[in-house]
């Protein structure tokens, strides 16, 4: 099992909504996913709940309450148990023991971050704290980051500026954009499965077409970490 964690200190950086859609591009490209939840507000249990009531969640995915240390290692140890392909930890902003814990205990570390200078400073921060971390322990993960909320259409000034901050750092190629399909996951579940059910409703096209994009991009993240991690 491989561990993929979004961290990021600051709240609203777009963890969450990157663990989603990443858990429904590979869970559409059939790999099991445990979610980790270190998040007291449970956002994920949520996330679950809610596609469970619109039929929009996929079996091959569950989640684990992870929001302290017994309950971290139970609930890693019992996916582990259990042969999941993959394990995703949405942390809490904010530096702590549990987050600690789940950063030197990942394969691929991603700091999502949106292109304003406050969340640059935060994200540059982020991986500092991510490579003292590893480097004290002498433990290797691939970390990079994710350009989050990007906007779709041509970017400003100031965003320019912000992401050549960080173009030093490593980061996927394809970031996730500004869309719909991402801010609705949490009400509508999982990305694939909202997807075919729309797809026999005509009054839904444009609206699937804002998904099949949504999915190709994310598709992309995902099919770069399942090749990154060899599974
Ligand atoms: N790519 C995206 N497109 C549109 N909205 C997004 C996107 N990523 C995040 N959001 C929205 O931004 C807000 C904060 O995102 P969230 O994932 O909850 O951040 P975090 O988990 O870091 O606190 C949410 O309302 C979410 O729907
Ligand atoms: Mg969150």
């Amino acid at each position: 099992m491989k561990l993929i964690t979004c961290c990021s200190f600051k709240g609203g950086a777009g963890k969450t909504t990157a663990l989603m859609a990443l858990c429904s591009a590979l869970t559409a490209n059939e790999k099991t996913v445990a979610l980790l939840e270190a998040d007291v507000n449970r956002p994920l249990h949520n996330w679950m709940k809610n596609a469970v009531e619109n039929g929009t969640w996929d079996q091959r995915c569950s989640v684990f309450a992870a929001e302290d240390l017994p309950l971290l290692e139970t609930a890693y140890e019992d996916a582990e148990s259990r042969g999941f392909d993959y394990a995703l930890a949405d942390t809490h902003g904010g530096s702590s023991e549990l987050n600690n814990t789940i950063i030197a205990s990942s394969d691929f570390l991603l700091v999502p971050t949106m292109l304003t200078p406050l969340d640059i400073d935060e994200a540059l921060s982020t991986y500092r704290y991510i490579v003292e971390l590893l480097v004290a322990e002498n433990l290797h993960a691939h970390t990079a980051i994710l350009q989050q909320r990007v906007p779709v259409s041509r970017i400003t000034t100031s965003q320019r500026a912000a992401s050549d901050t960080i173009s030093v750092l490593p980061q996927f190629t394809v970031p996730m954009y500004d869309r719909d399909a991402f801010a609705s996951m949490k009400r509508r579940g999982m990305l694939h499965l909202t997807h075919s059910g729309m797809k026999s409703n005509p009054a839904m096209r444009m609206t699937a077409r804002n998904y099949e994009t949504a999915m190709d991009e994310i598709g992309k993240l995902g099919a770069f970490l399942a090749e990154t991690l060899e599974i």
